[in-house]
């Protein structure tokens, strides 16, 4: 069997790069079918909650307007200016490396684990750090499968180009086994952990989400050919992910869990 690539962490993080106002108009969805893993967190008010992970912060003012005392991390620094702007205390920092020290009745995180590929488990010692005893670590990210099509298409349009695709996958996409040892590893209970298949609308078409989410794919080559592995990659998936009508879906799978971290 091949080894995994392993990239080093600027290596995945080079080409994730998040304007605020693109991630509003192609990306909404992301926090618009978030209720489930908000319903699994059933936030109580007054209680303390990090938000891993946070985006532009409209889960997270959700959240506050629930009545819990929300805080917002991220590890780009326009969707935190965002959050902010949005009255959400939010803060830029790495997932990998929470300062964070028993202070959170709950750590949530919605569509943002998958990103933290260079050490999963330096994120998961940093949430378990940042709780307090019996706190609980409520997510949902992307699962093994996730976006499959799409990825298989960006790396054949890469490697016919003589790019190993494979070795630019950004993102860390578990299985619930996986993820529950990680978990067990670092002191928590694991209530809930499961895959759940869902095959996503995307409003904006498929180019558009590529242009929000594949950028470590692209990013180092040279306008023109961007355009064209962008090109190439739709029409590879249009016979899967297109309707008859023009509409697209996205192969999402979520993994979506909720630990205890024991006392
Ligand atoms: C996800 O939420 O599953 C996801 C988003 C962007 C890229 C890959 C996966």
């Amino acid at each position: 069997m091949q080894p995994e690539p392993t990239l080093t962490s600027s290596q995945l993080t080079a080409g994730q790069d998040w304007p605020a106002d693109r991630y509003a108009a192609h990306a909404r969805f992301v926090a618009d079918l978030a209720s489930p893993v908000v319903d699994l967190l059933a936030p109580r008010p007054g209680e303390r909650i990090l938000d891993l992970g946070c985006g532009d912060g409209v889960l997270t003012a959700k959240l506050t307007a629930l009545g819990c005392s929300m805080v917002g991390v991220d590890g780009a620094p326009d969707m935190v200016r965002s959050a902010v702007a949005r009255g959400v205390d939010a803060r830029v920092m790495d997932g990998h490396a929470l300062g964070f020290g028993a202070e959170f009745d709950a750590v949530f995180s919605n569509a943002a684990l998958h990103w933290m590929k260079a050490d999963p488990d330096a994120g998961i010692a940093g949430v378990a750090r940042a709780l307090r005893p019996g706190g609980r670590f409520v997510g949902e990210m992307g699962g093994h499968g996730n976006v499959a099509a799409i990825t298989v298409a960006l790396v054949a349009a890469l490697n016919r180009r003589g790019i190993d695709g494979a070795a630019l996958i950004p993102w860390y996409f578990p299985t619930p086994g996986g993820y529950r040892s990680r978990l067990e590893r670092q002191g928590f209970v694991v209530q809930q952990i499961e895959l759940l298949p869902r095959p996503t609308a995307l409003a904006s078409g498929m180019a558009a989400w590529l242009h929000t989410f594949a950028g470590p794919f692209l990013h180092n080559l040279p306008a023109a050919e961007r355009e064209g592995v962008e090109r190439e990659v739709v029409e590879l998936l249009r016979a899967s992910l297109c309707d008859p009508e023009g509409h697209w879906t996205a192969d999402y799978v979520r993994l979506r869990f909720a630990a205890i971290l024991q006392p």
